[in-house]
């Protein structure tokens, strides 16, 4: 996705005039947040609701937060008069597309232009930001995807979605609308202009990377992690966003800021993260330098398990996780050009890596010594060896951003060598 978010740790203003168009998806309440959000940042908000928004949120409630004029129909003939949707369409500096609901992202890729909000995002010149939200299988439909691409092809921003529990009970995954002060941040990354999409010798690429440990759930309070902190998968992210590329940062449970000018989908489990990987591909170089847990409790407790006095403790039942590098690395079609692992070992850290660069069809894998002497995890160095067809690589100790930077460096060379477009 065209990166857009930006560090946590700076809350950026956005000063600008802001079209908010509301689509009709459960998640249209949060975008009320957003309008407090982009206001309390300086920005002028109007907002459009579309008809199906209007089931979720009142043009009174928008109006009231936005304290602007709402609009909701293309054939008003005062607005026709008054305004009309091509000024709505130009007198503004962005368009926030939030909740952007499987029927708006369909409508946008097809150009259709049948009410009010896809008339305005048809006849706007000015940077559009999309955030959708829908259930999991609605984000993954072939149909969506394809209309994501083209979006992406057409210059739309995006933020999120992110992975969590879905308003349905019961329906967790990729589908989940950035959290309003996300969509404000990412507002105002897109609106700081050129620097968002720097141009490098990774430019046009597509390059997904997963960081971070996961968390396997034992029941809702307890879980399986790891001491992954994330540092190199991060660093790697921002080294390949400053290089250029369209960066997909999926990332389990970390402490770090967003990397800037990187979509970031938050994740927790294995599955979760499979899942966002699968969604986020196709693309030019995948990176998993997440820390992944091999095993899951095989059914977590739905209720926190109870210390009983006396009684036995539990028995933890694992089940193994899906294996993220080897099922992208031994995709058929659309398989990224460029395959990279990470292996994390105590001991006989080159060995280990060769064998599992062979096992898993990865092309290459950056090895390092995670025993408790290297301060690897969660440390700000790494010392790594780069394990390839050809041979092997011993780099020097070095910081985490420069091993990031190498990498990304040594990617964009071999991709430029081998000429390859997805
Ligand atoms: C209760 C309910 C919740 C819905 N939530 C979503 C959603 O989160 N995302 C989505 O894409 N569609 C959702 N839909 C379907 C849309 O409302 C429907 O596709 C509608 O035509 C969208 O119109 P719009 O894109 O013009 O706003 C939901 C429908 C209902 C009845």
């Amino acid at each position: 996705m065209t990166g857009v978010n930006q560090s946590q740790s700076v809350i950026p203003t956005v000063t600008q005039r802001v079209l908010l168009i509301i689509g009709g998806g459960i998640a249209a309440y949060k975008s009320l947040d957003l309008i407090r959000r982009l206001r309390e940042r300086g920005a002028t908000v109007r907002v459009v609701l579309t008809r199906a928004a209007q089931e979720f949120v009142t043009p009174l409630a928008a109006g009231a937060l936005s304290n602007e004029r709402v609009f909701t129909d293309l054939f008003d003939l005062d607005d026709e008069r008054e305004i009309g949707h091509i000024r709505l369409a130009r007198d503004t500096d962005l368009i926030i597309v939030a909740p952007a609901t499987a029927d708006l992202l369909a409508k946008m890729a097809t150009g259709q232009a049948n009410d009010l909000a896809t008339a305005v995002l048809l006849a706007t010149d000015k940077p559009v930001l999309a955030a959708p939200a829908m259930n999991p299988r609605m984000w993954s439909h072939p149909a969506t995807r394809r209309n994501v691409r083209q979006l992406e092809a057409d210059g739309i921003h995006f933020i999120g979605p992110n992975v969590g529990e879905m308003a349905e009970r019961g329906e967790a995954g990729v589908g989940r609308m950035a959290e309003a002060l996300e969509i404000a941040q990412a507002a105002a990354h897109v609106l700081g202009g050129p620097q968002s999409a720097p141009a490098g010798p990774l430019s046009g690429r597509h390059v997904v990377i997963t960081s971070g440990p996961t968390h396997e759930p034992i029941d809702p309070v307890r879980y399986i992690a790891n001491r992954s902190s994330g540092k190199q998968g991060h660093a790697i992210a921002a080294a390949a966003a400053a290089a250029g590329a369209r960066v997909t940062l999926v990332s389990g449970p970390v402490t770090l800021a967003d990397p800037p000018g990187v979509a970031v989908i938050k994740v927790e489990t294995a599955a979760e993260m499979l899942a966002a990987v699968q969604t986020a591909l196709p693309a030019d170089i995948a990176i998993f330098a997440a820390a992944v847990a091999d095993w899951r409790v095989t059914t977590s407790a739905n209720q926190k398990i109870k210390k009983t006095k006396g009684s036995d403790v539990p028995t933890l039942t694992l089940a193994e996780n899906p294996d993220i590098l080897m099922s992208v690395a031994k995709r058929g079609p659309r398989r990224p050009a460029l395959v990279i692992g990470f292996a994390a070992e105590t001991e006989a850290v080159v060995p280990h890596a060769q064998k599992k660069r062979k096992e898993k069809s990865a092309d290459w894998i950056v090895a390092n010594d995670v025993s408790p002497a290297s301060d690897t995890f969660g440390g700000d160095w790494n010392t790594v060896h780069l394990v390839t067809a050809e041979g092997v690589t011993s780099w020097p100790p070095q910081s985490k951003d420069d091993v990031a930077r190498r990498l990304v460096e040594q990617a964009g060379a071999w991709l430029a060598a081998h000429q390859t477009e997805i």
